[in-house]
């Protein structure tokens, strides 16, 4: 809980149906970044509410796992920043760091790891959920189905009160994607299903299950696991974004964990939010060659055009997204090592380069995001476009799964349950229909 000062606020308020006050509020203190105005009692004691509809200026809850600096491109996972956490840690230390709140020592990261690896299996029952399916369906709604469909096999750990409980649904969230992502994947190219190794690292793993196939051996390239070790641990959290608030807010209602962690795939699919990755990769499909990315600009800064630049601007980052200038330098080193420099990489590089020489792009802080360049590697690594949101969803499992964590076990959590601005009809009287 953040610390409720003494400070407080006065807020001169000139309401027309109440005349002129001034409203006096505390101010809780932040241990970084802003400090907050407690309006909890605000319509109790006043009788107004906030308005903040896209929640630009507000903070939903207290939270010690995940700190943004957007003005200053700083990004830090329990007080250690991206850029160290992304070169020096493996994604299972952060997924500990996330959970635990500290770095794990070397018995710690043994029997974290041995918990996770004795969950990486589904119910042998769930293989026919994928039968009902389509072949041609997108693996993310696969994704939401299965997540939310494993309540109905894993009933010894949906009582979010008891904190072994809690511990266990995380745990086989954390275990069980990878295995449920690759599954989509093999589904959707008619290829039968491939069981986890255990004794494979969690990137190495994940390949493993989508790329080998029974008739031979399969070794994922070593340059492939730790790119794709980066971006999982690139994408492990980030503050209270659109897929994890709806992930507290599902959860507020007391929800089982894996009804509110498939709450949240389903609000990183949109594009806006983690399906930014698949659509950049459309966009620069679309561009196609660099002659044509004035005309694709002109889109971007046309009101009247719903295009939006992919992989461009940030609701927080109004400079560098740290996590973006970590993957330009990945997608070099994975492109140089894999021996490929695809047209779409230098079609990108010619689009950030004139994009950030834009005045509309300028002035707006509009910057590449997570999301420019983490498409792009993954394609470098022949990883389906379809799956790009997949992965981001493996990912931030484990921030869903730690924020879910933080706020469960928090008795002071209340059901979520925003108000409104109502602009709709006054009372009047029902007309009968011969009457209309
Ligand atoms: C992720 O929240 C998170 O932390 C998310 C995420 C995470 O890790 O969880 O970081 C992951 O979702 C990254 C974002 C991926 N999305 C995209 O790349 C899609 C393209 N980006 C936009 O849709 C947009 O930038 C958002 C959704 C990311 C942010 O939207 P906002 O907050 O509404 O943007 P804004 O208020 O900063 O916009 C300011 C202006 C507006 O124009 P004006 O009204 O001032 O004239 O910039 C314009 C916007 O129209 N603008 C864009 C633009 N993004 C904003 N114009 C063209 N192209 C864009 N991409």
């Amino acid at each position: 809980m953040g610390n409720t000062a003494e400070r407080m606020v006065d807020i001169d308020v000139t309401d027309p149906k109440t005349g002129k006050r001034t409203i006096t509020l505390p101010l809780m203190e932040s241990s970084m970044g802003p400090s907050v105005i407690d309006v909890r009692r605000l319509y109790v004691d006043h009788g107004v509410f906030t308005y903040d509809p896209g929640f630009t200026s507000t903070a939903s809850c207290d939270s010690a796992i995940t700190f943004i600096n957007g003005e200053e491109g700083v990004l830090l996972h329990r007080g250690y920043t991206i850029g160290e956490l992304a070169t020096k840690s493996t994604y299972l230390d952060v997924c500990y760091l996330l959970m635990e709140g500290e770095l794990p020592t070397k018995a710690q990261q043994v029997e974290f790891r041995n918990e996770i690896v004795h969950h990486t299996m589904l119910h042998e029952q769930l293989s026919h959920f994928y039968r009902g399916f389509r072949r041609d369906a997108h693996p993310m709604a696969i994704m939401v189905a299965v997540v939310g469909a494993l309540s109905a096999f894993y009933h010894d750990s949906l009582d979010i009160n008891d904190p072994e409980q809690r511990q266990l649904a995380s745990y086989r969230l954390i275990a069980k994607m990878p295995t449920i992502a690759a599954m989509a994947y093999k589904y959707s190219i008619g290829q039968p299903f491939v069981y986890p190794k255990n004794e494979l690292g969690y990137a190495e793993n994940l390949l493993h299950m989508m790329f080998s196939v029974p008739s031979e051996d399969y070794k994922a390239n070593p340059i492939m696991v730790r790119a794709l070790e980066r971006i999982l641990i690139l994408h492990a959290d980030h503050e209270q974004n659109a897929s994890t608030s709806t992930v507290r807010l599902a959860s507020s209602s007391q929800a089982n964990p894996f009804a509110c962690i498939a709450a949240g795939i389903a609000s990183l699919w949109g594009p806006a939010h983690g399906g930014a990755n698949e659509a950049v990769l459309s966009m620069l499909k679309e561009i196609g060659t660099k002659d044509r990315i004035p005309e694709y600009l002109a889109k971007a800064r046309d009101k009247n055009d719903p295009f939006r630049l992919m992989g461009f601007g940030h609701r927080v980052y109004k400079n560098v997204d740290p996590r973006a200038a970590v993957l330009k330098e990945n997608a070099h080193e994975v492109l140089d090592s894999l021996g490929k420099t695809t047209p779409l990489l230098e079609l990108a590089k010619e689009l950030e380069r004139i994009a950030l020489e834009d005045p509309y792009f300028r002035e707006r802080k509009l910057f590449p995001n997570v999301d420019f360049y983490s498409g792009i590697i993954l394609q470098a690594m022949e990883i389906p476009v379809s799956m790009f949101t997949v992965l981001f969803a493996v990912a931030r499992t484990v921030g869903w799964v730690a924020q879910w964590k933080e706020m469960s076990s928090d008795p002071t959590t209340k059901i979520g349950r925003p108000r409104q601005l109502y602009t709709g009809q006054k009372p009047r009287k029902f007309v009968e229909i011969n009457d209309r």
